[in-house]
């Protein structure tokens, strides 16, 4: 029996790359395959480099393929994990971190620092290994949003070298620069202090072994965007918005700045935050007070990815407040919400890591 290619092919083409959420073939996937007669020899990446991952595509092509073509066919079949080797081998600084992601937004409190630390969250319940660099000169929220106003970072000996050791909430490992300044007295950073205090919390810091580092960004485009773009090679940026139209003209902004030429970051995609007002109570009553659906059409506008809406839940802000981020209070609409936003967004850092090769 000549096995056919394209009858292969078509096969193929509806296995699902569990990450990516997309079919194995039109991912380019599929990198060798050699037919035959009844032999079938193929090599096929995934991104997920776990061998559990690795174990099931492989499982899922065999199913596939024999339910197609008979259980005759002789199949070698070689997985490859992508993500693992191509994210090591382009960061000199913190190599030991997967990806760095800053969460901007352009105009303040549209929710720059809620998302991150939900975010941030909602990746950390997934098991993913998680940090969060605070970044805001103007006002920390990292450490009230986590409960650990009062925390300082220690110090530990890293290879002879002191370094400042992350305080840990929920898992996730915090700097920020609220933790260099005295409680109730604000500080006002200013210029190169505020830049050096950003750039020590990456290279004067240990983070270990993480997945993602968020940074989350004071308000605007300004000097301390600047010099973050400038000292950590990030990976992505993460836009805010609401729908709102003053929101909207600045995050476009934002997105701009990310985009110029020199500074060349990759919009991983936009949330739209305070989506429509929810009561608790009554989860299906949406009440779209700051307009409708703004930061989903700006990002269609700006053909960048769109990564969900999070409504406006009371829970949210006194969730925040408290020290206990929303996407853990489990079972409500808002632990939803940011569960989907961290699916989301894993999905689309994964593809846009393929779209650069
Ligand atoms: N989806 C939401 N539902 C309810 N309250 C929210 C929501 N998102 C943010 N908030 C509240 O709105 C206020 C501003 O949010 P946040 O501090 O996250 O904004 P920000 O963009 O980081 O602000 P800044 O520009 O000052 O850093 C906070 O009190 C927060 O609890
Ligand atoms: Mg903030």
């Amino acid at each position: 029996m000549q096995l056919d290619r394209e009858q292969v092919l078509n096969v193929l083409g509806n296995i699902i790359e569990p990450d990516l959420k997309k079919d194995i073939v039109s991912l380019n996937f599929v990198e060798e395959l050699i037919i035959n007669e009844n032999a079938i020899q193929l090599t096929v990446n995934i991104s997920n480099p776990a061998l559990h991952a690795k174990k099931r595509m492989q499982e899922a092509i065999k199913f596939n393929l024999e339910r197609t073509f008979g259980e005759d066919i002789k199949l070698s079949c070689e997985i490859k994990g992508l993500s693992a080797t191509e994210s090591k081998a382009h960061r000199k600084i913190l190599p030991e971190v997967k990806h760095i992601i800053a969460i901007a937004s352009g105009k303040g409190g549209v929710g720059k620092s809620t998302v991150t630390a939900n975010l941030a969250g909602g990746l950390a319940k997934k098991g993913f290994k998680v940090g969060i660099v605070d970044a805001d000169i103007y006002g920390p929220s990292m450490p009230t949003m986590f409960d650990v106003v009062n925390e300082r970072p220690s110090m530990i000996d890293v290879d002879g070298t002191p370094k400042i050791n992350p305080v840990m909430s929920y898992g996730i490992k915090i700097l920020s620069i609220g933790f260099f300044t005295e409680q109730n007295n604000a500080v006002i950073w200013r210029g190169p202090m505020a830049a050096k205090a950003m750039t020590q919390m990456f290279t004067d810091a240990y983070w270990g072994e993480l997945d993602y580092l968020l940074i989350d960004l004071p308000p605007g485009t300004g000097d301390i965007h600047l010099s973050l773009v400038q000292t950590v090679p990030l990976d992505g940026a993460v836009i805010v918005s609401t729908p709102q139209e003053v929101a909207l003209a600045d995050a476009r902004k934002g997105v701009n700045m990310f985009k110029l030429e020199g500074i060349n970051v990759p919009i991983v995609g936009l949330v739209e935050n305070m989506a429509w007002f929810t009561p608790e109570e009554l989860p299906e009553n949406k009440y779209y007070i700051f307009g409708r659906d703004g930061a989903k059409n700006l990002a269609e506008g700006l053909n960048v990815p769109f990564l969900g809406h999070i409504p406006l839940v009371q829970g949210v802000r006194e969730s925040g407040d408290v020290g206990k981020p929303a996407v853990f209070q489990e079972n409500s609409i808002t632990s939803k919400a940011f569960d989907e936003l961290a699916e989301k967004f894993i999905q689309e850092l994964n593809l846009l890591k393929f779209k650069k090769h």
